[in-house]
């Protein structure tokens, strides 16, 4: 039977009382972790979201009574207690913040009783995922979870600080809004006023942020929802949290310096890491070609290296002909893995078949200098030194090589580089690398559609030696955008806008759109930058991603409350869920096909 806690007041977390309050009577509220009763002494663990706190319950201080309700409790009441704090009688707990000191309650409340949970609230659960996202408020319980939604607070209000301080002004941007497809799909929301309308969930508040700064607001932040309907990953959240930023009369490097520094500051308050500026710097081009990737991490090497003019002219006709198409050979050097056995080799191939290659070419030089290959045969003992000098490999070594189109290449070997790195140990968990990647394509060719897409989006800035190029060869061009990397995750990305309408226009021919159907989207935008528009650039960041590399998770859903699952579906609520066919006739919607 739960009791009130009418009288009482809480003074102190569970943590918050230490050595320094010995002697004095506090209050203090929250969880059973556990009850033992050894026969006259009742031990309990208190937990609150600050940790654990021992409390003694004694006849000599609460009584019979006292101490027969003490006997009922069980993990995860909760419990309000009075008591005298005291030097720990028993040996000190050196894992526990509170280990040298224990309450002796003199009173004890039962505000609320529990059942028994579906699994034990602790840290490193060992529960399945499924179960603990179906409970995720007991899940939220548990410390380990419960220090990374605290460390998530605390980067959250870090950022607010910072940007304030800095003359950003947080301002909002509306949820349902036009629905203007590029990029991921949409959410919509159909509209009951306007039946048969739709608005569109954010993507981002893009177009919004523009306005901002065409309105004169100088420099903008929000942290935003955004919502795309896309599949997921582990770093993937249909609903997820931007950290976005616009600022007017500037350019790439007046973002990048007030970013870095942002960034500095977060790391150092919210975590105590310390970050030296400038943070380095490499060219979309320059990632691409050295790890296969643009958004690389750098804690190892294992570069990627262009064979394609050693092995032109050679007997191996994969190669060959993957050049004859206007492709490429690269390769890496897997160093002192030449022992790795066959089945692990093949699995790799099937790996790089993942990511699209034909195949895999590998040669492992061993220790005697001989070769183990697939594809020695094909080429002659020349041919193959200089390949293996042009990959630097050496006695111990595995190479591999992709032969295909550029961009298969960069795809396999960028996955595969990773995969090996992980598979033997090479990654270093400690080290933060945080890495600018510019002078993104502004555009990128869409095979399905045929036609160029914009790489960012459609209001990115080419960069000014490449402007002459949009009407010559505009895949060509490279664009005023950035993208901040960390330990290979996009943490964020951005772009100098377009502001001048001859610019944009051309932008938009170039993408296909006519000016018409341009209009009819982004229309209250293109006539705002008619009343006088500002240069302006900006950035966001995945607020989730940059909690979860910070707190070292593994996962996005790690450091968000209410995570979603795969399928985009919520164990807890059950979300998404059929509705009343009531509310589908206010919407005028009619179900064409039901889900089995
Ligand atoms: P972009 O599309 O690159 O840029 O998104 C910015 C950052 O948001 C994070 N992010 C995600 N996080 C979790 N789940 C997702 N599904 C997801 N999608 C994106 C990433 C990404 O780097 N308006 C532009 C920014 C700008 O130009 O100012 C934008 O949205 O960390
Ligand atoms: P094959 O002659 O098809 O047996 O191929 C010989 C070797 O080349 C095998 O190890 C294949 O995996 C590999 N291979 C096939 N296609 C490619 C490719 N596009 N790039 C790199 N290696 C390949």
């Amino acid at each position: 039977m739960a009791e009130s806690m009418k009288g009482l007041k809480r003074t102190h977390r569970c943590t918050e009382v230490s050595s320094a309050n010995i002697g004095e009577v506090v209050t203090v509220m929250g969880w059973v972790q556990k009850q033992r009763n050894k026969g006259g002494i009742i031990f309990v663990d208190l937990r609150d979201r600050s940790g654990l706190l021992q409390i003694i319950f004694e006849e000599s201080d609460i009584k019979a009574e006292g101490l027969e309700k003490a006997s009922k409790l069980r993990s995860e009441f909760v419990i309000a207690v009075v008591g005298h704090v005291e030097k720990r009688s028993g040996a000190v707990n050196e894992n526990l913040a509170t280990g040298d000191i224990e309450i002796r309650a003199t009173e004890l409340r039962i505000l609320s009783e529990a059942e028994t949970p579906p699994f034990p609230i602790e840290a490193d659960s060992k529960t399945k995922e499924e179960l603990r996202l179906k409970y995720r408020y007991l899940d939220l319980r548990r410390p380990d979870l419960q220090s990374k939604m605290i460390l998530r607070s605390k980067i959250a209000a870090k950022i607010r600080s910072f940007l304030t301080e800095e003359g950003f002004l947080e301002m909002e941007t509306p949820i349902l809004q036009k629905s203007t497809p590029e990029g991921a799909r949409d959410y919509l929301v159909p509209s009951r006023v306007h039946p048969g309308s739709f608005y569109a969930l954010p993507q981002s508040p893009q177009l919004f942020k523009q306005l901002l700064m065409c309105s004169g607001y100088d420099r903008y932040f929000q942290i935003a929802k955004c919502f795309r309907d896309e599949d997921l990953r582990a770093d993937r959240q249909p609903e997820f949290t931007q950290v976005d930023m616009e600022l007017s009369f500037v350019d790439v490097e007046d973002v990048i310096e007030v970013n870095e520094r942002l960034i500095q500051y977060v790391c150092k308050e919210a975590i105590g890491l310390e970050v030296s500026l400038p943070l380095p710097r490499i060219s979309w081009k320059e990632a691409m070609d050295r790890f296969g990737s643009d958004k690389p991490d750098t804690r190892f090497g294992m570069e990627l290296q262009d064979v394609s003019e050693t092995v032109k002219g050679c007997g191996f006709s994969v190669f060959t002909s993957a050049l004859e198409n206007g492709g490429s050979v690269r390769g890496i050097n897997a160093k002192g893995q030449s022992a790795m056995p066959r089945k692990k080799i093949d699995a790799l191939v099937e790996f790089a078949k993942g990511y699209g290659a034909k195949g895999l070419a590998y040669l492992a030089v061993q220790e005697d200098g001989s070769y183990k290959s697939s594809f020695a045969k094909f080429m002659t003992e020349e041919e193959l030194k200089a390949l293996v000098e042009a990959v630097k490999g050496e006695p111990g070594d595995l190479l591999l090589f992709a032969a295909d189109k550029n961009k298969i290449v960069y795809n396999v070997l960028g996955a595969l580089r990773i995969e090996i790195a992980s598979q033997i140990g090479l990654i270093d968990e400690n080290k933060f690398n945080f890495l600018w990647v510019t002078e993104f394509p502004l555009l990128e060719w869409d095979e399905e559609e045929n036609r160029y897409t914009a790489m960012h989006h459609p209001f990115t800035m080419p960069m000014d030696e490449d402007l002459e190029l949009l009407d010559t060869d505009p895949g060509k061009v490279r664009a005023k955008a950035y993208d901040i990397v960390l330990n290979g995750t996009e943490l964020g990305g951005g772009s100098v806008r377009i502001f001048q309408s001859d610019v944009q226009e051309k932008m938009f021919e170039v993408l296909g759109f006519s000016k018409e159907q341009a209009y009819d989207r982004f229309g209250f935008l293109l006539n705002a930058f008619k009343y006088g528009v500002p240069p302006h650039a900006g950035l966001a960041y995945g607020l989730d991603r940059l909690a979860m590399l910070l707190v070292k998770a593994d996962s996005i859903r790690e450091v968000i409350a209410f995570p979603k699952v795969k399928d985009a579906s919520c164990l807890m609520t059950n979300a998404p869920d059929i509705v009343d066919d009531k509310q589908l006739e206010e919407l005028g919607i009619a179900i064409a096909a039901k889900e089995e």
